[in-house]
Order: C-alpha cells, then structure tokens, then sequence
C-alpha cells in the first residue's frame, strides 16, 4: 500500500513539472534546413554559414540552421521541388533555374553584359526590380528574402576561346538558363542543361566540352583541372536569390522571424562584400596552379563579343517579356533596344 502512495505521489509530480513547464521537459529548437550545391568556401557557402551562425544567436538557440552544401541533400532541379514541399525550408539557387517553376522573368538577369559591375548590380537589385522579381514567386508558395552576388562568368574549352568564331560547335554546359542557351547558340555552340554537381565529370569524359561560371566556383570543382583553356570574359554575371518556403515562414513565431531577418540582412551584406574578393583570391590561385591557361580579352575582342550576342537582347522580349527589361533598363539607366 506504501508503495502504490508513493508511485501515485511521483507521477503526480513529474506530471506538475509537465504543467508548469519544469525542467523535465526540454524544448526543440525550429530546424531551418539549409541546402545549396557548391563548396562551403565559396561567396555563397559562406553566406550561409554566416546566417547559420547569427540565427542561431540571435534566436538564442531557438532555431538551429543546418547547412548542406555541395549538393549533399538535393541537386538544382530537385532542390527547389523540395522547398514547395518543405522538405527543405531555405536555399539560394541561382536566378537561372527559376524557369521549371514556370517564374521566366528572371532570366533577364542573364543578359550578357548587362551589368557594368558588382557594385551595379547590387545596386539594381536593391532597387524596384529585385523586389518585382520576388512577386512572381508569390504563387509559388516561395519568399524571396535576399539576393547574394557571386561575380561575372569565365568562360572555358581544350581550346583558347577567343574570338566569337572560337564557339562554333562546342558543347557547352549551362545552368538553366534559357538567355544563356540563346547567346551560346548565337555563337554557334550547342549547350546542354545540367546539374552543377554533375559538370566536372562532364568535361573530364567529354559529355562536354566547355562551360561558364566564376572563379570560385572554377576553383572549388577543379574545372580548371579539366579544361586547358579560360577566359576571363565577364560575359555575363551569376547571382542568387535567397528563397523560403512560404508556408514554413509565416508560420514561425513573429519575434522570431524578426531575428532571422536581421540575420540575414546582415549575412547578405557580409556575402555581398566579400564576393569580388573571393572570386579575385580564386582567380589567383587557379593563376598559380597552372593548370588551365587564362586569357584576357582586349577592348576589340570584347567588342566582337558584345556586338556576337547582342542579337539575345531582341530574342529576350518574347522569353522574359518587356517589362522586366524597362525595369532593369530603367534601374541601370540604359537603353535596352
Ligand atoms: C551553376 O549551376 O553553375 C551555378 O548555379 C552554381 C551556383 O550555385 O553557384
């Protein structure tokens, strides 16, 4: 009889500690799964781990921001399909593979030599267009919170691209986009959609023969152990917009989502000025290994290029539509055609 006493009066207690909230009971922190796909040492794998790092203070350990780079969790395409089904919360793709969502208008920001520099383009997309462009992802159930800048493209083959001629049947990798596609074939290559983890071992076996993309991420995949030739054209520029689940973001706490907004502005304006210098320390550093040659276009040779690939500004209107080319023409006072 004592000891059925005594057994009542413990579970009495340990289920007023539960009332009360006692000590007995530990509460989870939200989990933000963050996925992206290239290396942590590159503008944005760092940019994430630096939001990780002040959500997770700001939040006092409310949240905990799990990162997974390199595509360890999703690769391109399914990365974004996981964020409207929320197996994933938070990613940063480039704006070049918004278009399997049927969201178009983003592509503009491919045009070649569109953007005069980093500086410019930050400057843009702070502007009226950054925030037009995240209103056409409204209805996909996805939040746009930031853009983070990773630089201009090189350009690479088994052999020097110099002159627009130079591209006349290459195989050329590209990420998504259909601008991109456009100018390459305008140059007379034949690009190929694929995945980014998927592109080293394509231009080792010879799936393709080129590619584009920046010195960061030249460095950290090695292409430039895999092409004998880059240029360093600055064709285009590589961007990314820092998405959410909708769902999963409205439903946080508000006073949470305060904080995590904070971070990551700041984590924005850190990845933002860090990523020239990352992208002129990874030049360098290919420069040393040696492995690929780099070329420098003159003014004149850039300027067969321009004037190669200007066709794709006329073909954009019918695949982005006009109004995102007066917006961005209208943000970096110039004349779009
Ligand atoms: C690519 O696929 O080339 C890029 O989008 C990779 C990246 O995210 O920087």
């Amino acid at each position: 009889m004592r000891k059925v006493v005594f057994a009542l009066g413990a579970a009495a207690f340990v289920l007023s500690m539960m009332v009360v909230g006692g000590p007995a009971v530990a509460q989870s922190p939200i989990v933000i799964k963050f996925s992206h796909v290239v290396a942590n040492d590159t503008p944005k794998g760092k940019g994430a781990l630096k939001f990780k790092e002040l959500a997770e203070k700001y939040t006092n350990g409310k949240v905990k921001v799990e990162v997974y780079p390199n595509s360890s969790l999703y690769k391109d395409k399914e990365e974004i399909e996981a964020l409207q089904l929320g197996s994933v919360q938070m990613l940063a793709p480039s704006t070049a593979k918004f278009a399997p969502l049927g969201v178009k208008e983003f592509e503009a920001l491919d045009l070649p030599w569109l953007f005069k520099d980093d500086e410019t383009y930050a400057k843009a997309m702070k502007g009226e267009v950054g925030k037009w462009l995240f209103k056409k992802l409204e209805t996909k159930g996805i939040t746009g919170l930031a853009y983070w800048d990773n630089g201009f493209h090189m350009v690479s083959a088994n052999r020097p691209l110099i002159h627009p001629a130079d591209f006349q049947g290459l195989k050329v990798r590209i990420s998504g986009s259909k601008i991109a596609d456009r100018y390459f074939r305008i140059l007379g290559s034949i690009p190929q959609i694929m995945a980014f983890s998927e592109v080293y071992q394509a231009l080792q076996t010879g799936v393709v023969d080129g590619c584009e993309n920046t010195p960061s991420n030249y460095l950290t995949q090695k292409f430039d152990e895999v092409q004998s030739d880059i240029t360093v054209s600055n064709h285009a520029h590589l961007q990314y917009a820092v998405i959410v689940n909708t769902k999963f973001w409205n439903g946080l706490p508000a006073d949470i989502r305060t904080e995590l907004t904070k971070a990551m502005d700041e984590a924005t304006d850190y990845t933002n000025s860090i990523a020239r210098k990352e992208n002129e320390d990874a030049l360098a550093a290919i420069k040393k290994k040696g492995k690929a040659k780099l070329h420098y276009l003159t003014d004149a040779e850039k300027q067969e290029w321009k004037t190669a690939m200007q066709p794709t500004y006329t073909w954009a209107k019918g695949r982005v539509g006009q109004e995102v080319l007066d917006l961005l023409a209208q943000q970096l006072n110039i004349k779009m055609n």
